[in-house]
């Protein structure tokens, strides 16, 4: 099986829940405790061996590429006045030179446009997607563990979780094999998949979270994708047509999930990041209980 090395982030998108905020700096950037949404999602395809990755970005997103680059004036300025755990904090995120790629959606097609704006990149590997708009929180990163599905059934993999029943039309739904228990496993044999659907529609309550690990063929297939839910080239609708040849299985992970694009599941991850910061976690758990007092 090959090693999965590539990872698609589509960050093109306008943030339009989260404004004034995200008027002139990218949602992806805004800051959760100490460092920007994205870090964390980049950290989280770390643990899972990412090596490479592919940003698409858009018009005035500008800032998420000069923050991954290396910073040599503040660097210098910090050397000499004898910050060096600050230095040293700024060069432990610090990606090597040439694993980055930028590449501009011209256009807001949808997130299926998105991810096929990366097709040369990718090339004929298989690779991952992680929407950098939710955050996982886990033990073990999200991503790490469906590699580690991924190693023993192959195919298609998407993380998923149950959500209640009138969240549904929020979000892509899977439809689980019929005739099996899936409750409580964590490998789902698929047999559907649906974006947006009306809740009396849905085929379950289990929600595509934003993480994939995809085989190449669906570029091909996203090439000619129709537009579908909300007038947008849909990635769920190509997936559901790459069924026909390749197996899915979707992924019920452990870990908690935010939406950093809503306010507030973006205050949510903010509150939840800062209980488990390693420096200010506990004055953070006890200022959270005397603001709820
Ligand atoms: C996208 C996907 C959807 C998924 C969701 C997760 O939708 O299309 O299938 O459930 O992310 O956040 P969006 O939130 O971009 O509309």
């Amino acid at each position: 099986m090959k090693k999965i090395t590539k990872a698609v982030l589509p960050v093109a998108g306008f943030g339009t829940r989260v404004l004034p905020a995200t008027k002139s700096i990218p949602k992806e950037m805004l800051p959760v405790v100490d460092r920007p949404a994205l870090q964390y999602v980049v950290d989280e395809a770390v643990e899972a061996g990412i090596e490479h990755f592919i940003f698409i970005t858009g018009r005035g997103k500008a800032a998420i590429e000069d923050y991954f680059d290396r910073a040599y004036e503040l660097e210098d300025v910090l050397e000499r006045k004898g910050k060096g755990q600050r230095l040293a904090a700024l060069r432990e995120k610090q990606v090597r030179e040439g694993t980055m790629s930028f590449v501009r959606q011209q256009a807001a097609k949808g997130l299926g446009h998105a991810v096929w704006c990366a097709r040369d990149i990718v090339g004929d590997e298989p690779f991952a997607v992680l929407l950098p708009d939710v955050l996982v929180q886990a033990k073990r990163s999200c991503l790490a563990q469906m590699m580690e599905a991924y190693n023993e059934v192959g195919g298609n993999i998407i993380a998923v979780d149950a959500v209640p029943e009138d969240r549904v039309s929020d979000y892509g739904v899977i439809k689980p094999k019929a005739g099996i228990d899936y409750k409580g496993q964590k490998l789902i044999a698929m047999e559907g998949m649906v974006e947006k659907p009306p809740i009396t529609d849905a085929p379950s309550n289990l929600k595509i979270t934003g993480r994939y690990i995809l085989q190449p063929e669906l570029m091909g297939l996203l090439r000619d994708q129709a537009a579908g839910a909300g007038g947008e080239i849909q990635l769920t609708d190509a997936m559901a047509r790459l069924m026909s040849s390749q197996t899915f299985h979707a992924f019920a992970y452990d870990g908690q999930d935010y939406d950093c694009g809503s306010k507030l599941g973006y205050l949510e991850a903010v509150l939840a990041f800062a209980k488990m910061h390693p420096e200010i976690g506990d004055d953070a758990l006890a200022l959270i209980k005397r603001m709820g007092t």
